[in-house]
């Protein structure tokens, strides 16, 4: 059987008390899944309390977000130092929604992607193709750009692994997705060109996928042998789901 990568990603969801009740859900399938791993990214603030509920549980941690500095005068973020002092292992960089309301471009997601990298946290890379790319067979050259772009000047030594999630634009929140062979075939093509263009990154390189995961697509979608897990948002949040879901793969 192979490993399987779960991300959840909470995004601005989310106060103590639904985050512990969420816990408690995850906490029935965590036992169970052998070589499945969950990381959950909640929102920042609530990292470290999440951190709390799941002391002894066999789940990690990402965050959703880091800025580009270090320290100093820039008010309301949050640095990469900051989280690795409170423990945090993966950032999730590059997401669309970062894009469209934050105005991330490429050469943002790069800075941030080697900031990780350099300070040996593991990066997760969302990339995709929008809708008008998707219907115009463009999707392979798009997230090979996006990847070329991002991965030009990273430390390859560095990184210790090489998460990616295919997460087309026109498919996240909206119901809409690819089907399964399509997901398995541009899956199946960034790999081939992760392990062409750098040999060193073989057995490091994860590409999962995330759009409009829900319980009744996960299993078609993560059997597909180039799918290495999933990036789930809005499903992840409703516990009794979730377990259901990965119950389909136990
Ligand atoms: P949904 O699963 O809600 O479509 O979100 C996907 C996503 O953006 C995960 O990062």
């Amino acid at each position: 059987m192979k490993k399987i990568l779960i991300v959840t990603n909470w995004k601005l969801n989310g106060t103590k008390k639904t985050i512990k009740k969420l816990i408690k859900k995850y906490k029935k399938i965590i036992n169970k899944t052998k070589n499945i791993k969950i990381i959950i990214a909640p929102p920042l603030i609530y990292l470290d309390y999440t951190k709390k509920k799941i002391k002894k549980i066999n789940i990690e941690l990402a965050a959703q977000n880091i800025d580009l500095h270090l320290s100093g005068a820039y008010t309301g973020e949050t640095s990469i130092k900051m989280l690795k002092d409170i423990g945090i292992k993966y950032v999730i960089i590059g997401h669309s929604e970062r894009k469209i309301y934050h105005n991330e471009n490429n050469n943002i997601i790069e800075k941030k992607f080697n900031l990780v990298n350099d300070n040996r946290l593991i990066p997760i890379l969302c990339i995709g193709e929008n809708y008008t790319e998707y219907k115009n067979n463009q999707t392979k050259k798009i997230c090979i750009q996006q990847i070329k772009s991002i991965l030009k000047n990273t430390k390859k030594k560095l990184i210790k692994k090489l998460i990616i999630a295919y997460e087309p634009i026109w498919s996240i929140g909206t119901n809409k997705y690819p089907k399964p062979k399509e997901i398995q075939k541009i899956n199946k093509y960034i790999k081939s060109y992760i392990y062409k263009k750098y040999k060193e990154l073989h057995n490091k390189t994860i590409i999962q996928y995330g759009g409009s995961v829900n319980i009744n697509n996960f299993y078609e979608i993560i059997k597909q042998p180039n799918v290495d897990g999933t990036l789930i948002g809005n499903a992840s949040l409703n516990g009794k789901n979730f377990v259901s879901m990965i119950k389909q793969i136990l």
